[in-house]
């Protein structure tokens, strides 16, 4: 079933918790479709429980998530994920292709093996981060921020139009940060909604269409100069105002 709407996720009355703690609390926010989101916020504000709550990886106790009109639970297989690098295993031996051609499982029947068209997915995958000359080096071996692509690569690989990425940023140096943001602004161009939690907020503005600001709620959800206000930034991220006025003196000029 198609649905034709504007809307890649919907999410309404968003409630989540852990042992009955709400991380995330009434949560509504309709994410159009072809954009770049930064998802922002300070630690433990429910960054990466909003992810999960969208790939349905947490039980919300209220609320409803729709991915492109469907009710999430039927829309299995339309996100692809990249998780928050301190979740993997990197020690697993396991060649970059063979981690790329995961992304396919998917679409791979249990009783076969990836067929051409699955390895042509990986590779061009492999090609879109760049990473094509390392595709049988074992994962282990690589620098944190290859890894990084090589999971932004799976991902892709599954081919779905809407990708949640958690802190793809995060340890990674100035060249390889470019050259994730690379990736995302051709990813979009591609026809993709991406998803991504961001933790900077200088560059906040610079790499996002919109930004959605959370901290157990939903502060604000638009275009940078909208999120990035002073009253907004101060009641989220309370004593820490003085980075924050530099940001918004950086976004204003
Ligand atoms: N599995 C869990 N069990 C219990 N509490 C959890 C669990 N996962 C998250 N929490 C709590 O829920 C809240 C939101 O956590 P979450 O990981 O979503 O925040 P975050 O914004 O991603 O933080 P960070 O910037 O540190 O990654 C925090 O208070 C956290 O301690
Ligand atoms: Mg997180």
């Amino acid at each position: 079933m198609i649905i034709d709407t504007p809307f890649a996720i919907e999410v309404s009355n968003l409630t989540v918790s852990y042992n009955a703690r709400p991380a995330l609390l009434d949560v509504s926010v309709r994410i159009e479709k072809d954009q770049l989101v930064g998802v922002i916020g300070p630690n433990g504000a429910g960054k990466s429980t909003f992810i999960k709550a969208i790939l349905g990886f947490v039980k919300p106790d209220l609320g409803t998530v729709k991915i492109k009109g469907i009710h999430a639970k039927n829309a299995k297989g339309q996100v692809a994920y990249v998780p928050q690098r301190g979740a993997v295993d990197w020690d697993f031996p396991i060649t970059v292709q063979e981690v790329v051609l995961m992304g396919r499982y998917q679409q791979i029947a249990w009783y076969n093996s990836p067929c051409k068209k699955d390895r042509s997915a990986a590779m061009e995958a492999l090609d879109m981060v760049r990473m094509t000359n390392f595709a049988h080096r074992q994962i282990g071996e690589l620098s944190g921020g290859q890894q990084q692509r090589v999971f932004m690569a799976r991902a892709l690989a599954q081919g779905s139009d809407i990708l949640l990425l958690d802190e793809p940023f995060a340890g990674v140096d100035a060249a390889t940060e470019r050259a994730i943001l690379d990736v995302l602004e051709r990813a979009k161009k591609s026809g993709k909604t991406l998803v991504v939690v961001h933790h900077d907020l200088s560059t906040a503005a610079e790499y996002f269409d919109k930004l959605l600001l959370i901290k157990q709620r939903l502060y604000a959800y638009g275009e940078p100069d909208i999120v990035l206000q002073e009253d907004l930034l101060s009641q989220v991220y309370e004593g820490r105002l003085k980075i924050f006025k530099d940001v918004i003196k950086k976004e204003r000029s």
